[in-house]
């Protein structure tokens, strides 16, 4: 996603510094922090490592954070490695025996691991044993690795190429959603608060609602008004400040970025308003099918722009307000 490569470094230090660190500081995703405190707390009660959790949902809602969070509560070390970057089993090996009892392995954009590699990795998972392929040809044995009693966290993205094989040996699987305006005030206060500036009510919830449902979004919207009240408004956020530091960047007032408009645009204006197939949708705005379906639709779906028919996509009537009619549409009294 565009709002998570385009992250300068020095941005990311930042998203350390906003990062809540404890489950008390992770607002809203009540039923999963809820199921993963228990679970903490049965699996340190027994003096057992954590289960197995895979964790998916849309970019920026909080799964690295997570992550980091059962780390901190468990009292473990957590490594850090992606999908991608595990691209070959002896890898895989290396990580895998240089972590001590209970530690956390946190692999993102785990649907990015390689197909062999994964297989490598249910053996880990269920038995604490590797198996790895030495030499080739007539040389070639196999050597068993022990391993410690690990907690695999998986993160994606796209849950959908996870296989069912992989999926299953997680003890459990938490889906993030999009975050309410009340949530993401929450974590707006919160972050001006570490950022030291003055925040109202309003001015917060402004930039709430223009995040997407997106935490990672709100803090860098809030640190750009931060920017902008400490030039032009004595560091003080109000709705107006918030107001006018948006139009600046021209935020769109309903948190859209720039897929989900050309998504909705390309459904109106190319092809009426649907229905059609998500196929020939991604085709025209050049983006993967999986990935609109995953990252860019729920987040429509949920603000009503959109519905999904077994015809294919059809747009909303709230959709027609906002980008218009299709030309030529016939029947606009049916909408
Ligand atoms: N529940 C929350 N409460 C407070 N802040 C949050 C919460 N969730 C996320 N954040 C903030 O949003 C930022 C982005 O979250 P995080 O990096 O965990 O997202 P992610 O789901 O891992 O995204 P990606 O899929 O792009 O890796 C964090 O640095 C943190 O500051
Ligand atoms: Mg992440």
């Amino acid at each position: 996603m565009d709002d998570h490569t385009s992250l300068t470094r020095v941005d990311q230090d930042y998203e350390l510094g906003l990062r809540p660190t404890r489950f008390e500081d992770y607002t809203g995703q009540e039923k999963v922090t809820e199921r993963l405190q228990l679970m903490v707390e049965a699996a340190k009660g027994r003096g057992d490592p954590l289960d197995h959790v895979l964790l998916s949902g849309p970019p920026g809602l909080g799964k690295t954070t997570l992550a980091h969070i059962l780390g901190e509560q468990m009292e473990v070390n957590v490594r850090t490695t992606s999908g991608p970057a595990v691209d070959k089993a002896a890898d895989l090996a290396g990580l895998l025996t240089g972590l001590e009892k209970g530690d956390i392995l946190f692999i993102d954009e785990i649907h990015r691991i390689p197909r062999a590699v994964e297989e490598y990795l249910y053996s880990a998972m269920e038995d604490y044993v590797i198996d790895i392929l030495i030499d080739q040809g007539p040389n070639a044995r196999s050597v068993r690795l022990n391993l410690p009693r690990f907690t695999l966290v998986g993160a994606t993205t796209r849950m959908g190429l996870l296989t069912a094989p992989f999926r299953s040996r997680f003890g459990m699987t938490n889906r993030l959603d999009y975050y309410p305006p009340q949530d993401l005030q929450q974590i707006v206060f919160r972050s001006a608060r570490i950022l030291n500036v003055e925040i109202d009510a309003e001015g917060a919830l402004q930039i709430a609602s223009r995040s997407r449902g997106t935490p990672r979004i709100a803090n860098n919207l809030l640190r750009w008004v931060r920017d902008y009240a400490q030039v032009k408004a004595d560091n003080k956020i109000s709705l107006e400040v918030a107001d006018q530091a948006l139009a600046m960047l021209e935020i769109d007032e309903q948190g859209l970025d720039e897929m989900d408009k050309r998504y909705l645009e390309t459904l109106v204006h190319k092809f009426s308003g649907g229905p059609v197939g998500i196929r020939t949708l991604a085709v025209s705005v050049g983006e993967e099918a999986g990935t609109l379906e995953e990252v860019t639709e729920p987040y429509l779906i949920q603000e009503g722009y959109l519905n999904r028919t077994p015809q294919g996509r059809t747009a909303t009537s709230r959709c027609y307000e906002r980008f218009g009619r299709p030309s030529g549409s016939t029947q606009p009294d049916l909408l």
